[in-house]
């Protein structure tokens, strides 16, 4: 039986999942740790506003169980003590350096805490593999948790199960995805195991929902799902670009092939490119693993998606630049919303951070709109230099000119003397905006680039604005 389950990491993946879980599992006390204090602080903040991730329904959540059978800590090695069962939830970025660099995953955070687990873990545990893990890290874990107890004589010995259990919530709909899950996939080896994963998880979610599979299987899955998923972003981008040459539109092409039950409407929206934590990670795990495994075909085929992403995202800037006669020096240019989409404070990946770049180089004047993320994360996704290539984005730097506006409601005045505005996220006041009205106080000829289909059309028009649409061609006579 289950009593008490530590989660390792309270970022995105950790602290919404452990909310859930404890909400559905009353009896039960989860305890989220981490290693910095100050996302811990905020994990315990009064104010619920200020908790350190945005996601809709959490705060409530959390207002419900923190204190009672959810808490929040650095404790690390207490919580690892107390616990029969461990989730690793850190972070799993690509690595920069050394071999697999710009694709494998840098596994540091994760070893760190099976070590941390092997030291402190007492009796029987369960640890349960939540981040997303390229295939055969379980094995890793699991090794240096016996290795830890080879020494010990039988009667000291501390003994674990590994679980893969991966996360498919998305951001923005966290807590929905989690209380109302398609699948629920638990991957390993023994039964017993297996089933107190299995009983926690039954008691909201419908049985059929939960899948077993061997832990190879499991972690695969995961990395699949997200390859899949990013795959068919860019699958309907690159049409996108077709439709705005030959006269289609995007929706109306999306809205045939959906009507296609093999096919499926879902997930064919056209946008600025896929962002986030996870699709890029993970296909370029995927490429490295399959490069690893002697099969370039199949890595150069992921591989694609990843550069068709890139190449979407760089395409917005000249079609910028085009419109607005060539060039973009001292032009200023509202871009609104920040996130990668809509409804999180999520800026990594975000294609707002790469197409912000692209045009503070040709030299535009940025303000920048975005509901929830903040300005010191913008200054921190744009005004600071990687350190790999520190003298040439100096120079950037001092080229840097941006503002946050600070307000979370978008108000008129932001549109004073822009000579375009860019949607870049479908934040859902962008699609309310009164054009007639702002389109007085932009600079003539004004335009607007929509690269999430959201813009009101007909206000548009009205407004006397120039308008580009993502997707959406004029029809050719010739
Ligand atoms: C994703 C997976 O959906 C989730 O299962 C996994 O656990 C983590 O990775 P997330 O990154 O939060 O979740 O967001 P998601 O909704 O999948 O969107 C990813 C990116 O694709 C966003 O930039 C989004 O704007 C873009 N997207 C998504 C589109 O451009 N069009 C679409 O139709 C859907
Ligand atoms: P994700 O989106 O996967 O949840 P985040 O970066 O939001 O990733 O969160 C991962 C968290 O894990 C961070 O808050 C980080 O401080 C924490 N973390 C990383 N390594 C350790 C560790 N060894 N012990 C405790 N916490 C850790």
């Amino acid at each position: 039986m289950i009593k008490k389950v530590c989660c390792i990491g309270a970022g995105y993946v950790g602290g919404p999942t452990m909310s859930v879980f404890a909400d559905k599992c009353k009896d039960i006390s989860f305890n989220v740790v981490d290693v910095n204090p100050d996302r811990i602080a905020a994990w315990n903040s009064k104010d619920l506003s200020k908790l350190p991730i945005f996601e809709p329904g959490l705060d409530e959540i959390v207002k419900r169980r923190r204190g009672k059978n959810l808490t929040f800590s650095t404790e690390v090695h207490k919580c690892i003590s107390e616990a029969d069962m461990i989730f690793i939830s850190v972070n799993t970025p690509t690595k920069t350096s050394g071999i697999g660099a710009g694709q494998a995953s840098d596994l540091k955070w994760v070893e760190s805490c099976a070590r941390q687990i092997s030291e402190y873990a007492k009796g029987h545990t369960i640890v349960v593999e939540k981040s997303t893990l390229p295939v055969r890290t379980g094995e890793v874990i699991k090794a240096i948790l016996e290795s830890s107890q080879s020494s010990l004589n039988s009667k000291n010995k501390n003994t674990f199960d590994i679980l893969s259990n991966p996360e498919f919530l998305a951001e923005g709909t966290a807590i929905n995805d989690l209380e109302n899950p398609d699948r629920v996939l638990i991957g390993g080896s023994n039964e017993n195991a297996i089933n107190a994963l299995h009983d926690l998880y039954k008691k909201w979610v419908n049985e059929d929902k939960i899948i077993h599979t061997n832990l190879w299987s499991s972690e695969l899955a995961k990395l699949t799902a997200n390859a899949f998923l990013a795959q068919r972003v860019s699958s309907i981008n690159s049409i996108s670009a077709l439709c705005e040459v030959t006269g289609a539109d995007v929706r109306e092409v999306s809205r045939a092939i959906g009507k296609d039950s093999r096919i499926g409407s879902k997930f064919l929206n056209v946008g600025p490119g896929f962002g986030g934590s996870c699709f890029k990670k993970d296909i370029l795990n995927l490429v490295y693993l399959a490069n690893h495994f002697g099969l370039p075909q199949v890595a150069d085929f992921w591989e694609s998606v990843v550069h068709l992403n890139s190449w979407n995202q760089n395409r917005l800037t000249n079609i910028i630049l085009e419109k607005l006669f060539g060039t973009l020096t001292e032009k200023k240019i509202g871009i609104l919303g920040f996130s990668f989409k809509a409804n999180t404070n999520d800026t990594r990946e975000s294609p707002a951070v790469q197409i912000c770049k692209n045009l503070l180089n040709e030299g535009a004047y940025l303000k920048i709109h975005d509901p929830k993320v903040s300005k010191e994360q913008i200054d921190l996704d744009l005004g600071t230099p990687p350190i790999e290539d520190l003298k040439k984005n100096e120079v950037l730097v001092k080229k840097y000119k941006y503002k946050k506006w600070e307000n979370s409601l978008l108000e008129n005045d932001f549109f004073e003397n822009l000579d375009a505005v860019i949607v870049l996220t479908e934040w859902e006041i962008y699609s309310k905006i009164e054009w007639e009205k702002v389109s007085k106080k932009m600079r003539s000829p004004g335009w607007v680039f929509d690269s999430r289909l959201i813009v009101d059309e007909e206000r548009v028009k009205s407004s006397g604005l120039s308008f580009w649409r993502v997707g959406v061609g004029t029809v050719r006579r010739n």
